[in-house]
């Protein structure tokens, strides 16, 4: 792997799954394969799992770690040929080189516009690290994709199912402000890749993206969606078409105790209680959402490992 950029990065999910599940067994085996290794973390935006779970797994394969709030450095330049007479210090082209200098491997946080729908599906400045920079970069949630938080998610459902092939629903929930689409199309591109019954429902305007979407069945009639769920993964976005948008609020679709039934409640977090799902959900033993942020750890540690190999 050269670079960890979605989770089509990953040509073996099944094998790499079962790699994490057994990192997460014995977190410090190949504590010695990141020694004299430094992985740089940096965050355009705000974070609280990936900073965390990604530093710890670093650490976990001997890794020195250097986190950078990239608001605290000099303003980025992303355009091609500009003439860097406005608020821009640096351009993307010098800053991934130095960084490259220090690091081993270089993390990237980078959320959408939500206004520029051709500038975030093109992924601008993940793709500029990934352009410019000689170390290989991970994505730590980018304009459209949260590969890390998908592996996550992956490894929770296949530790926790008791079926060969679970029923696995997306739904969407409301939320008071616009929000990206990244963790509901690395979920849906994730779980298209393993051995299970995948459905989605969404109140009508709020399609995903065509092109990630594929064949996976979808409803807009979420409690008929609901019915028989194994794991109901809840998550709010924005409109794709009316590019990032709220177009209704749609508050009757807050997952509640009834709607799920005996299913496994599953969200990336964080999470607004009352809004999103009602308390009583993520207080149950149905909830999986503390241990998918456990197993983000397993998941930057496996992708860290196989990065590491291929230096
Ligand atoms: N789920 C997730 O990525 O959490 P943070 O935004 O806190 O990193």
């Amino acid at each position: 792997m050269n670079h960890f950029l979605n989770i089509n990065s990953i040509k073996d999910l099944n094998k790499t799954v079962q790699d994490a599940l057994a990192l997460k067994a014995n977190p410090y085996v190949y504590s010695s394969l990141g020694a004299q290794k430094t992985l740089v973390l940096l965050f355009f935006n705000a974070s609280l799992r990936t900073r965390i779970s990604t530093e710890l797994a670093a650490k976990n394969l001997g890794m020195n770690v250097i986190v950078l709030n990239v608001n605290d450095a000099w303003q980025l330049e992303f355009e091609e040929g500009a003439v860097m007479n406005l608020q821009s210090s640096e351009h993307i082209k010098e800053a991934a080189q130095v960084i490259s200098q220090y690091a081993s491997i270089i993390g990237v946080r980078a959320f959408p516009t939500l206004s520029d729908k051709a500038k975030d599906q093109s992924e601008w400045i993940l793709n500029a690290f990934a352009s410019y920079a000689t170390a290989p970069i991970v994505n730590m949630e980018s304009a459209i994709a949260h590969p890390l938080q998908g592996l996550a998610d992956a490894i929770t459902i296949l530790e926790q199912s008791k079926k060969k092939k679970p029923k696995v629903v997306l739904s969407w929930a409301p939320h008071p402000k616009a929000l990206p689409h990244a963790v509901a199309n690395s979920f849906v591109q994730t779980m298209q890749r393993l051995e299970v019954d995948l459905s989605i429902t969404h109140p009508e305007g709020y399609d995903l993206d065509p092109s990630i979407v594929k064949h996976t069945p979808v409803s807009y009639h979420q409690s008929e969606a609901l019915q028989n769920a194994d794991f109901v993964y809840v998550k709010n976005w924005s409109s794709f078409n009316d590019y990032g948008k709220i177009l209704d609020p749609k508050e009757d679709w807050m997952l509640t105790k009834t709607k799920i039934g005996d299913a496994k409640f599953m969200h990336c977090l964080p999470v607004r209680r009352n809004v999103v799902v009602e308390d009583t959900v993520l207080d149950s033993p149905q909830s999986l959402c503390i241990e998918q942020s456990n197993n983000r750890t397993f998941a930057a540690q496996i992708v860290l490992k196989q990065l590491l190999e291929s230096l």
